[in-house]
């Protein structure tokens, strides 16, 4: 039977030392601060969101949210991170994705200053994430590394293996395995053989946001098993990607779905923007 690994407690102390630097540049009058930017009516962003504003509540990272309209256009929404850019105060700017449709994702993120970008998405940080040289840890992969560490499990040598290659999570988290000396396969849609790689994993990570698409028949003993997947059942209930009940039979570890990467996310975000602040006041 699997331990459960408890993001939920993990992403506590991690927000208990976020904290504690909040307080050591407060006396030195340096104050943090984090805009957070949400366009339109997704209930699931509004929720992210007031997750977001609490946790910088707790850690004492001031939070200014900017909620704009369903209707805002493009450049509306250009002009408004072009004044966060130039505003001193802000030390963060985080843009809730996805954004409502005619608003190109991807021209968003380049405008952040990428000292500002404290989700790690604009290329010149996806880039110094690549050769190994970074400010930012983007915030759900270094949030699965801090998990994966809990465990004690050694990363160096193993072969880990990650479903899904999306900009946020599973091309990134690849590359911090890498980083750590692990063998890493990155599956996707296209993988003809999932469940014959997926049984080589000593750590599995789901990241498709497709609702128990990991079965036990496809965990090796023992593997530790991170589940970044949030999906809404047709029941209303909340699920991962990975079928917990099955799998945890036969993983060694195991993160909840809720109560997993979740919190984790949240907690990175905290660190990235402490960071920004540091950086911007060296
Ligand atoms: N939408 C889903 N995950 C994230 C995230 O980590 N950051 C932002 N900005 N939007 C998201």
């Amino acid at each position: 039977m699997a331990k459960i690994i408890d993001g939920k407690q993990i992403s506590m102390q991690v927000k208990m030392q976020v904290k504690e630097e909040v307080q050591q540049l407060t006396e030195q009058q340096i104050s943090v601060c984090l805009a957070v930017v949400i366009v339109g009516n997704d209930p699931a962003s509004r929720v992210y969101v007031n997750n977001k504003k609490k946790a910088c509540d707790l850690v004492g990272i001031q939070s200014m949210e900017y909620a704009l309209p369903e209707e805002t256009t493009q450049q509306e929404l250009l002009t408004l991170i072009e004044k966060l850019n130039q505003d001193k105060q802000i030390n963060g700017i985080l843009v809730q994705l996805p954004l409502p449709k005619g608003i190109d994702e991807k021209k968003v993120i380049e405008t952040i200053s990428p000292q500002k970008d404290v989700d790690a998405f604009h290329a010149v940080n996806v880039g110094k994430i690549m050769i190994g040289n970074y400010d930012f840890l983007p915030c759900t992969p270094a949030g699965c590394m801090d998990l994966i560490r809990s465990t004690g499990v050694e990363i160096q040598g193993k072969h880990c293996v990650v479903i899904g290659r999306s900009n946020i999570v599973g091309k990134p988290m690849s590359m911090l395995m890498l980083h750590e000396n692990a063998t890493v396969t990155i599956c996707h849609s296209k993988t003809v053989n999932l469940k014959e790689v997926c049984q080589t994993a000593d750590i599995l990570i789901a990241a498709v946001g497709k609702a128990n698409l990991v079965t036990a028949d496809m965990v090796k003993q023992g593997a530790v098993v991170i589940d970044v997947g949030m999906n809404r059942l047709p029941n209303g209930k909340l699920c991962g990607d990975v079928d917990f009940q099955t799998v945890q039979e036969v993983a060694g570890y195991i993160t909840p779905v809720p109560g997993g990467v979740g919190p984790m996310t949240i907690a990175t975000l905290m660190k990235n923007t402490v960071t920004a602040a540091k950086v911007q006041n060296q």
